[in-house]
């Protein structure tokens, strides 16, 4: 916990938001995935939220109940400066998704770019038992993960990646697979990196 922090915490303090390899400018499938697969009036987490204006969009959309987890101080610290007046929709926690125990449960449950840093059995066994009790029944996920094909490492750390059926079957019974999709994310230096979406719903 303390080395991913202390790592993540360094990314978000020497690098601006703009120069981080997962940048975009802004969060459109995200954004269109959750509209189109969230029960209408979802509470919806953002797990690894970075520095990324989902939030920003989600409460300018009328998202009333969003949470924003990170291991990251810094880059919470970030968000919130950026939300300024707009803070009040919004709810922040600190935490490692490796160990992080949710209180509540939620309509929505969004992940880009973090799943794929679980390279540890039991890392992942926890994320899935986390995500099984925090989304509710009929609820959903909306997952991106480096692609079959995508980046071995990102941020100079290891990466797993995936196609749509072998997240689903780490996902396993609890969830069904209702959509998937590839994305080519171009990084801000000019790099493609293929990645992997499915939207997974709480059964
Ligand atoms: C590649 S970035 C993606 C950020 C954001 N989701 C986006 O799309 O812009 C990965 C993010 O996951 C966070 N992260 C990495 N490992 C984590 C963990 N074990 N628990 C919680 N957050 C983690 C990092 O701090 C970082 O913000």
């Amino acid at each position: 916990m303390q080395d991913a922090a202390r790592h993540w915490n360094a990314v978000y303090e020497t690098k601006a938001a703009d120069q981080v390899s997962w940048f975009q400018a802004a969060p459109v499938t995200s954004l269109r995935l959750l509209e189109r697969w969230a029960p209408p009036g979802s509470s919806v987490i953002d797990v690894g939220a970075g520095a990324s204006t989902l939030v920003d969009e989600l409460v300018g959309a009328g998202w009333k109940d969003v949470t924003v987890l990170d291991v990251s101080e810094a880059a919470l610290t970030k968000v919130r400066k950026r939300l300024g007046e707009r803070l009040g929709a919004v709810t922040f926690a600190a935490g490692d998704v490796r160990t992080w125990q949710s209180e509540r449960t939620y309509g929505a449950w969004h992940d880009r770019a973090v799943f794929h840093f679980l390279v540890e059995p039991s890392d992942r066994d926890h994320y899935v038992a986390t995500a099984s009790k925090a989304i509710a029944p009929g609820g959903v996920a909306v997952l991106a993960t480096f692609a079959a094909d995508g980046p071995v490492e990102c941020s100079g750390l290891p990466t797993l990646r995936y196609d749509a059926e072998s997240l689903a079957r780490i996902f396993g019974s609890a969830f069904s697979l209702e959509h998937a999709e590839r994305e080519e994310h171009t990084t801000p230096f000019g790099t493609i990196q293929p990645f992997t979406w499915v939207v997974l719903r709480r059964v």
